[in-house]
C-alpha cells in the first residue's frame, strides 16, 4: 500500500500530494530550515558539488518546489535550469523569490509532472531532484522520465532522505522524526498530515543499495550512493 498524506480520502496520491504541498507552499522554505537546523541547506550544496566536474550547462530540476535546488545550482554557471513541479502554490512562492533574487531570466519554474515530462529525449546535460522522488506515485516512472530526457553521458543527482542504520543516531533520530517535528509541523504549517506523512515515507522508502538497484535497473550507470549527516539524507549519482 502506497504511503498517502491523508489516509481517509479517495484521491491518488498524486493529487494528495500536491494538495499537501499547496497547503504548507507558504512555510515550506522556513519549516525546511527550522525543523532541519539549517543542514537542508548545506545537503543541497554537497548534491550540486557532485555534479560540478562536468560543468551541465542545461539542467533540469524536477520536483523543483519554490526552488532551493535550482537556486543551489546557480553556482555552477549554467546557461538553464528548467524547475518542474505539480504544485502551483509551491511554484508561485519560487516564482517570486526567482525575481527577488534576480534570477528569474536563467531559472523556469513550469508545471509538470515528473511522470510525464513534456520534454523530448536527450536534452538535459544534467537531471536533479531534492526530496522529490519519495514523494513519486510511481517511482520507477518518474526516474525512466528523468533518464529519457537526459543527454548520453550526462548526470543525475538525487538527494533524498534515508534511514540511519547505527546507534544511537537510528534511536535519537527517530524520536526526533515520530514524535518531535510533526507537532512543529503541524503546529506551524497548519496541515493536520503533512509531517506525519514526511516520517511514514521516509520510512518506506527506499534507500542505500536499494535505491541505486533501482537507479541501474532503469538504466542509468556508474550509479553510486553518498550518506550524508550520519545517514539521515543520502546523495544518489548516475550517469546515463
Ligand atoms: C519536499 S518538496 C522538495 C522541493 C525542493 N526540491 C527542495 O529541495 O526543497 C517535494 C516537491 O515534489 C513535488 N512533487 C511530488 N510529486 C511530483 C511529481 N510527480 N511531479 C512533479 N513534482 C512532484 C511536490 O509538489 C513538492 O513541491
Amino acid at each position: 500500500m502506497a504511503v498517502v498524506p491523508y489516509k481517509d480520502t479517495p484521491d491518488d496520491k498524486k493529487s494528495q500530494v500536491a494538495h499537501m504541498f499547496n497547503s504548507i507552499a507558504g512555510k515550506y522554505d522556513f519549516l525546511n530550515h527550522f525543523l532541519s537546523a539549517g543542514v537542508d541547506i548545506y545537503w543541497r550544496k554537497k548534491a550540486i558539488d557532485l555534479v560540478a566536474r562536468n560543468k551541465p550547462q542545461l539542467i533540469l530540476d524536477i520536483a523543483t518546489g519554490t526552488g532551493d535546488f535550482a537556486i543551489e545550482a546557480m553556482r555552477l554557471k549554467p546557461r538553464k535550469v528548467v524547475g518542474v513541479d505539480i504544485s502551483e502554490g509551491m511554484l508561485a512562492v519560487g516564482r517570486e523569490k526567482l525575481q527577488k533574487k534576480q534570477l528569474s531570466h536563467v531559472i523556469e519554474l513550469k508545471t509538470g509532472d515528473s511522470e510525464n515530462l513534456e520534454f523530448e529525449a536527450n536534452q538535459f546535460d544534467a537531471v536533479m531532484a531534492a526530496f522529490g522522488v519519495r514523494n513519486f506515485e510511481n517511482l520507477e516512472k518518474g526516474l525512466a522520465e528523468m533518464y529519457r530526457v537526459l543527454k548520453p553521458g550526462g548526470q543525475v543527482v538525487i538527494l533524498e532522505f534515508s534511514k540511519p542504520k547505527a546507534f544511537p543516531f537510528k534511536q535519537g533520530y527517530n524520536f526526533y522524526f515520530k514524535h518531535i517535528l510533526p507537532v512543529f509541523g503541524k503546529l506551524i504549517s497548519k496541515d493536520r498530515a503533512a509531517y506525519t506523512y514526511l516520517p511514514e515515507s521516509v520510512q518506506a522508502f527506499p534507500d542505500g543499495p536499494d535505491f541505486t538497484t533501482i537507479l541501474t535497473q532503469v538504466g542509468f550507470k556508474f550509479t553510486a550512493w553518498h550518506p550524508l549527516t550520519f545517514g539521515i539524507s543520502s546523495i544518489y549519482v548516475g550517469t546515463k
